[in-house]
């Protein structure tokens, strides 16, 4: 199958950055993996490929499958070596600052139609492309923790955003085995706007001295029916980036 975009860029290789990796490399596109701590790139690559040799052995991919993976994914040691990408998916640090100096500098390196795609879960697309030479070929495309077993995406496009690029992000999500969700341009998206009910009330229902943390994870758990309580779920996101991400959606209202 020929994929979206042959040769795919994530810059970040944090938790979401090596996820986005997995997704791509199996839909069939080379990833070119770029980080600011090259060890944070070395680290992604030796879990993926830890974590396809799991998916052999479970018989969820076979060995030729999983060569072809592994090949499929390289480390980039510089930014400049994202330049024959044609699309580049960002998930470093949810900091404006940081994002956008992170995209005026790919500008300058990327062929001028190349797709920029930033998995912010709140910051303003707009906001991030505000600056950029070519706005047009930048939109939101954000996914969900973990990655590979998440299978939703919202893809938002910001106010100068082409519609030709959210329909390519569009049809690549569903190559890569997710489904698609067009996103308005607002704070926290759809998923992050509704989970201000779960993790910030949570958060309230501890501060009031309702319950305990153990006690709101169990009721919505066992009784309720999510995967995950509010706390267990921070825990697995992390507070470093969940933190931010409440500020920045609270800030933003
Ligand atoms: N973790 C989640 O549940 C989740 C879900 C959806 C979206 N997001 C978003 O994805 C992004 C990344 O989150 P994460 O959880 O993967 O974070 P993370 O902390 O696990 O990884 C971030 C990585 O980015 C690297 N980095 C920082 N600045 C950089 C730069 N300028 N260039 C290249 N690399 C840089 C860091 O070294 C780190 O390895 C954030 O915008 C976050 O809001 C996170």
């Amino acid at each position: 199958m020929q994929t979206q975009y042959n040769t795919v860029g994530v810059a970040g290789a944090g938790a979401m950055g090596r996820g986005i990796a997995q997704i791509a490399a199996q839909a069939g596109s080379r990833v070119r993996l770029y980080d600011t701590q090259p060890e944070a790139v070395q680290r992604a690559i030796a879990d993926l490929g830890a974590q396809w040799d799991r998916l052999l052995e479970k018989g969820r991919m076979d060995a030729e499958a999983v060569a072809a993976c592994k090949q499929r994914l390289h480390a980039a040691a510089s930014l400049q070596d994202l330049a024959d990408c044609r699309l580049v998916v960002e998930a470093v640090v949810e900091r404006l600052d940081v994002k956008k100096a992170l995209f005026a500098e790919l500008e300058g390196i990327v062929a001028a139609d190349a797709v920029l795609a930033t998995n912010t879960s709140s910051l303003s697309v707009t906001a991030i492309a505000a600056g950029l030479k070519h706005p047009q070929r930048f939109a939101g495309y954000h996914f969900f923790n973990p990655v590979p077993l998440m299978k939703v995406v919202e893809v938002i496009a910001g106010l100068k955003t082409d519609a030709a690029v959210c329909e390519g992000l569009t049809a690549y999500a569903r190559q890569m085995g997710h489904t698609p969700v067009q996103a308005g341009d607002t704070p926290g998206f759809i998923v992050n706007h509704a989970g201000r009910g779960y993790n910030t009330e949570a958060l309230r229902i501890v501060g009031e001295g309702v319950a305990d943390f153990a006690t709101i994870d169990r009721i919505l758990r066992d009784q309720v029916g999510f995967k995950l309580g509010p706390f267990e779920l921070m825990d697995l996101t992390g507070l470093d980036v969940s933190h931010p991400v409440m500020e920045s959606i609270y800030r933003q209202y």
